[in-house]
């Protein structure tokens, strides 16, 4: 298989990890010699139940015994992403109440930056540096990592950019600004939490121009920070909210949420102003809808605080300078690249999937599924904490 893989299939890097995948279950990946893999990057943060959890999959194999696809998205009434829908709004203060889906995390953020033109008139988008919101060319286009963008220019115009928690570049924001979009936590960065209110304050400076705040909650949301929506901790509402990877419970999936009369405008003016054909997929919304109900019926988010604690007790090396992030969305800071491959590549040898962060060099990524049992968290910390000392003393 693996040389089909190199010979067949895009690669996105020279050095792809290539591990064969047999099957997965719970917090682990067995490849093809049945050997198995802890997880601690759960998909990239895109299985919070694990794998294969039995009401996800079974969810999906009702759904498929029902109908697939009938049509294009938001003609017809189906009951899995109606439901899901409307699971989403019940979670979500007012005036949140209408959720569009999409197939993926980037499209949703197009959606949204779609709507924040319609809605205000304007063109000016607001980003922030070493922000992380998609690879297609709306998303890359507010990507604030020129490295990665510059081979695709010219991107959309009128994006301006300003650093994530200071105070001082809200003045950017005026009244030209159609939207700012930040991640709530920025991920790629480095899981760089908001400091000082600073949501709150962009909040505050996005009503004073009227300018709308999308957040994009792709990877911090559904519950990884211990709150359905990362956004619940630091003290601010946007105006739209955007989700995806664990919301699908490990199929693919996006969504941007906002108020009826937000939403509403993308129906007019011109009409079909965002459509896709697979967006709301009823066997993808099923196993969305599944995930959901499961995370906010039981007390896994509340567990997920309990389980930073339980690895920040146990991650403690003179290797690791800093663990930041929040919940399960955790990033190791070591003192050099060099450290981190060695630490990701031996760990993966060992059993144990840690991966890397997009722009944070000197980040490990842990992202576990959020059912990872604490005996899991032990075994793994344990196997991180003696790879660091072979590299230590080496
Ligand atoms: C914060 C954030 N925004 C957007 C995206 C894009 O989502 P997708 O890969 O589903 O298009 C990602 C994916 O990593 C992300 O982490």
């Amino acid at each position: 298989m693996i040389s089909d893989f190199f010979k067949y299939q895009a690669q996105t890097s020279t050095h792809p990890l290539a591990m064969e995948v047999s099957h997965a279950s719970g917090s682990y990946i067995y490849d093809t010699s049945n050997k198995r893999y802890l997880d601690f990057v759960a998909g990239v943060s895109a299985c919070p139940l694990g794998h294969n959890h039995p009401k996800v999959v079974s969810a999906i194999k009702t759904q498929l015994d029902k109908y697939m696809h009938v049509m294009v998205y938001g003609e017809y009434a189906q009951q899995p992403a109606v439901e899901l829908t409307k699971l989403i709004a019940k979670q979500l203060p007012a005036p949140f109440e209408k959720t569009y889906l999409t197939n993926s995390g980037t499209e949703a953020i197009e959606g949204a930056l779609k709507l924040a033109r319609r809605a205000t008139g304007r063109s000016e988008f607001i980003a922030a540096k070493t922000a992380y919101h998609g690879n297609t060319m709306g998303s890359m286009s507010v990507m604030g990592y020129e490295e990665r963008k510059q081979a695709f220019r010219p991107l959309i115009p009128d994006v301006r950019f300003i650093q994530f928690n200071v105070e001082e570049d809200l003045n950017l924001i005026t009244c030209k600004t159609a939207c700012v979009i930040l991640e709530t936590i920025q991920g790629g960065a480095g899981f760089i939490e908001p400091q000082d209110d600073y949501l709150a304050k962009v909040r505050a400076r996005c009503h004073e121009v009227g300018a709308l705040l999308i957040l994009d909650e792709i990877q911090p949301g559904i519950g990884r920070t211990g709150k359905l929506f990362g956004f619940e901790n630091y003290n601010c509402i946007p105006d739209i909210i955007v989700s995806g990877k664990g919301l699908g419970g490990g199929m693919p999936i996006g969504a941007f949420t906002t108020s009826s009369a937000l939403m509403d405008l993308l129906q007019d003016k011109p009409k079909l102003g965002h459509i896709t054909t697979f967006g709301g997929h009823p066997v993808i919304a099923a196993s969305a809808l599944a995930t959901l109900k499961e995370i906010t019926e039981t007390n896994l988010m509340a567990e997920a605080l309990e389980k930073e604690a339980l690895f920040k007790k146990h991650l403690v090396h003179s290797l690791i300078s800093e663990i930041r992030g929040k919940g399960l969305m955790l990033a190791l800071i070591l003192p050099t690249p060099d450290i981190v491959n060695q630490l990701i590549l031996t760990a993966q040898d060992r059993g144990l999937i840690l991966f890397w962060l997009l722009f944070e060099p000197k980040a490990v990524r842990i992202t576990p599924p959020l059912t990872v049992s604490n005996e899991e968290i032990i075994e793994g910390c344990q196997v991180i904490l003696d790879i660091l000392d072979e590299i230590q003393s080496s």
